[in-house]
């Protein structure tokens, strides 16, 4: 069975007319997949004629059935509720729901009474034994611990399901960071997939970025106030041009920068990274530098796995005879070079592990500072420019800070070298504007690719998601910039606003 990653919601529906209607609606929208949600139908309907009607309407989409207890369903016992699952499953239903605390209604949606954990798993089978995939689903609706977290998860697999999904709430960023955390927990530990929902005042605004930042097996969309083609639109959109990974094919043939080549530098991690990944995602080949080995062959080995087309560098952005390296080996190998993307750099005392004031660092951090932050993207655009020029097209992005405006005692050459990326695309601007190359420096507040980040204050009371700084670079790489070059942009959630006060 192939999952698809996006299903659309199909709730609160009293007839099954209007249900299968939105079924249809969905999938002509391109969903992959349906919720189907028993619990709105009118008592009359749950028959199998109804549901051998509703789910041959799920001829091109997946099927996922669930019948939660609500108001409508309060009055049904859970030995009934599983009979219809059953029938669903024999109808050929290809995904069903059994609730965490089926046969004993718990709060958290777990049961652990034997007796309902014991007829759960013979349930289980049953469903399996009928050709349905299992999904256990807990809808917690509360923030929870890591170890609580992972607890539902690993209980729900212990029972033989096939699917684990689990509902939280994330009120807060530091809670949101909690889930990160335990959602590369679960990409390690947890041997089936899984589905893990942050819901929550924090949690909702990122709902749609989950399959591509926690590893859930699927993304929902609802229907909202009965409009639900923009909203399945949106999502497939963010997803075709968002998802780096997911059935990679499609979105290279959809893919914005197909036949275009990115040389990334600071590929390793943080933002450079992600942009290795989102960059091939769109269909461009990419080539990582990093002084990071491990991290470039891993991170070159995924992409490749997803279809996408990446050759990893190990080199010292501080050499100008590895920056020549790496621009040769993206011409030999990709035969142009169209974005250069200096992510490589980072704040001298903690790269460098030395906290001393400036008249006290030693000056191999002092020249670190300097070096990686300035000197690097300066020796990569020199290096990389001129296949720009000669193919009248590229795209320089170099990253500043907000610390290119602000100062630091400890630091005050990575503040140096942000500023001095202020000043340098606006040369590289005037030396590429002949030729249709571009540079534009991205300036970034605080970026959670480390936790630590999320400290910093900003009037968004949060830091940046490390998508949202990589979504605005593609934007800036996209043709859809081509008037913008020479300038600086603040992407920090207001943060220079309150600066000074
Ligand atoms: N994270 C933030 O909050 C933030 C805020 C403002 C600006 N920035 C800037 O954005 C860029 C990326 O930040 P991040 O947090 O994603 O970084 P990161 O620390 O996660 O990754 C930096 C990468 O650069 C590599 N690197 C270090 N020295 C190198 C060298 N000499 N040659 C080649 N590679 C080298 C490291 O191995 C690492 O993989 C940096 O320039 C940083 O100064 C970051």
């Amino acid at each position: 069975m192939k999952y698809g990653p996006l299903f659309g919601i199909c709730d609160k529906h009293p007839t099954p007319e209007t249900l299968i209607e939105n079924i249809k609606q969905f999938e002509a929208q391109g969903a992959h997949g349906v919720v189907i949600d028993l619990d709105g139908l009118e008592e009359q309907y749950f028959t199998r004629e109804c549901f051998r009607k509703i789910l041959a309407a799920c001829c091109r989409v997946e099927s996922y059935v669930c019948c939660y207890r609500s108001a409508k369903t309060e009055h049904i016992s859970d030995e009934t509720r599983a009979e219809y699952l059953l029938m669903a499953a024999e109808e050929g239903a290809s995904i069903v729901d059994v609730m965490g605390d089926l046969f004993a209604k718990t709060e958290g949606e777990l049961a652990f009474d034997e007796k309902a954990v014991e007829k759960q798993k013979n349930f289980i089978s049953t469903l399996r034994e009928k050709g349905a995939s299992v999904l256990m689903s807990s809808h917690v609706a509360k923030p929870c611990s890591m170890e609580e977290t992972l607890k539902y998860f690993h209980a729900h697999y212990e029972r033989g399901v096939n699917i684990s999904k689990a509902v939280f709430h994330c009120n807060t960023q530091e809670e949101y960071l909690i889930s990160r955390e335990i959602s590369e927990k679960l990409c390690a530990e947890l041997p089936i997939p899984f589905v893990f929902v942050c819901s929550g005042e924090y949690g909702r605004k990122f709902q749609r970025y989950e399959t591509l930042l926690n590893g859930s097996l699927m993304t929902f969309v609802r229907c909202r106030d009965g409009e639900v083609q923009p909203s399945v639109r949106q999502a497939l959109d963010f997803m075709r041009s968002r998802t780096p990974w997911a059935s990679a094919a499609k979105r290279l043939d959809s893919g914005e920068f197909v036949n275009r080549t990115a040389v990334i530098t600071g590929a390793g991690s943080g933002m450079g990274l992600l942009a290795a990944k989102m960059f091939a995602g769109q269909g461009a080949n990419v080539l990582l530098v990093d002084i990071n080995k491990d991290a470039i062959n891993e991170a070159v080995e995924e992409i490749r796995k997803n279809g996408g087309k990446a050759l990893g560098m190990v080199a010292d952005v501080r050499s100008y005879a590895d920056a020549e390296k790496a621009a040769a080996c993206a011409l030999d190998n990709f035969k142009r070079i169209d974005f250069l993307l200096c992510f490589a750099g980072g704040y001298e005392p903690r790269c460098c592990n030395s906290n001393y004031p400036f008249y006290e660092q030693p000056i191999e951090v002092i020249d670190w500072g300097l070096d990686v932050n300035l000197k690097g993207p300066v020796y990569f655009a020199r290096a990389c420019m001129p296949a720009m020029v000669k193919q009248k097209y590229g795209v320089i992005i170099c990253l500043g800070s907000v610390s290119g405006v602000q100062a630091s005692g400890y630091g005050p050459m990575y503040g140096t070298s942000k500023s001095g990326l202020f000043q340098f695309v606006k040369g590289l601007a005037l030396a590429g504007a002949p030729h249709n190359v571009r540079a534009v420096c991205v300036a970034p507040g605080p970026v959670l690719t480390r936790p630590g980040m999320a400290g910093m204050p900003t009037p968004l009371k949060r830091a940046a998601e490390v998508v949202e700084v990589v979504d605005f670079i593609m934007d800036l790489c996209s043709d859809r910039s081509s008037f913008i070059t020479g300038s600086t942009h603040f992407i920090d959630g207001g943060y220079l606003c309150n600066f000074g006060r």
